[in-house]
């Protein structure tokens, strides 16, 4: 398992890479990915403490503990680059990403050229399963994770959303927009309106670790949204932090606590 959060100032990731027990036809691991949006470097508890942070992740904190922690290294400052560079293991100048994230009214994606790893992996014989944000094209089918190597999909396709409604404004400000949400087996889906969209990723998660086929190793790819805005989270997360006097920090931590 490893462990890391980058130093970029702009926006943050944290990754935490599970490797499981190993599937027994094939003596490959099981990896799960996470990725968390826009986390701080000292919004994680046990570097936080350190400096002045009120974030709490004991579960975080616990996994860190029991594993490689990468204290030193670096990401592009934001989405589509990282994700690109992340899929690809290349720089983002040379995935055509240099410019920024892809917004939601562009046409361009992750060009088709390249191999991204759920293909390489299953290429090898993975179960490639992907829940959560993608944002790396979404103009046209093509761009989608399903046909781009992940074998299953449910999640958004765009930039960040809100976690209730699955509601993507087309542009800042605007109330033009659309529900983004797709289960890759059944299509465009305004199921899971209402629920805390981290929470629909967990269950999500958890079914399939419990029900995938054994017979094959897993890769499951879960970039979830949180902590990135809009801010909000459950209110019963608001409790523990309810000292803090800066409402976008109260709600940002309660929204910590969520991925933890
Ligand atoms: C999604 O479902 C909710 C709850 O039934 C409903 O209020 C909302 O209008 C739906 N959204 C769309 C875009 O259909």
């Amino acid at each position: 398992m490893t462990f890391g959060t980058t130093k970029s100032t702009i926006s943050s990731f944290l990754l935490i890479c599970v490797v499981g027990t190993v599937a027994e036809a094939t003596k490959k691991p099981h990896v799960v990915l996470i990725l968390a949006d826009d986390l701080g470097y000292n919004d994680v508890g046990y570097w936080g403490q350190n400096h002045g942070s009120a974030a709490k992740t004991p579960f975080l904190d616990s996994l860190a503990e029991n594993g490689v922690r990468l204290e030193n290294y670096y990401t592009h400052s934001v989405c589509s680059p990282t994700r690109g560079a992340l899929m690809t293991g290349r720089n983002r100048i040379d995935i055509g990403l240099a410019h920024g994230i892809i917004h939601t009214t562009q046409i361009e994606g992750l060009p088709l050229d390249n191999v991204l790893l759920p293909e390489q992996l299953s290429n090898c014989g993975y179960n490639t399963q992907m829940i959560g944000k993608w944002h790396l094209g979404f103009s046209s089918s093509k761009y989608a994770p399903w046909n781009r190597g992940f074998h299953g999909f449910y999640g958004f396709l765009a930039g960040s959303e809100n976690y209730w409604s699955k509601w993507l404004p087309m542009a800042r400000h605007s109330n033009i927009g659309g529900v983004d949400f797709t289960d890759s087996t059944t299509g465009p889906t305004n199921e899971t309106w209402g629920q805390y969209s981290a929470h629909v990723y967990a269950s999500r998660a958890r079914y399939v670790i419990q029900h995938h086929d054994q017979s094959k190793p897993l890769f499951l790819y879960l970039p979830l949204q949180t902590p990135h805005t809009p801010l909000g989270a459950p209110s019963h997360y608001y409790e523990p932090f309810k000292d803090i006097e800066d409402d976008d920090r109260m709600k940002y931590l309660s929204m910590v606590s969520v991925l933890d």
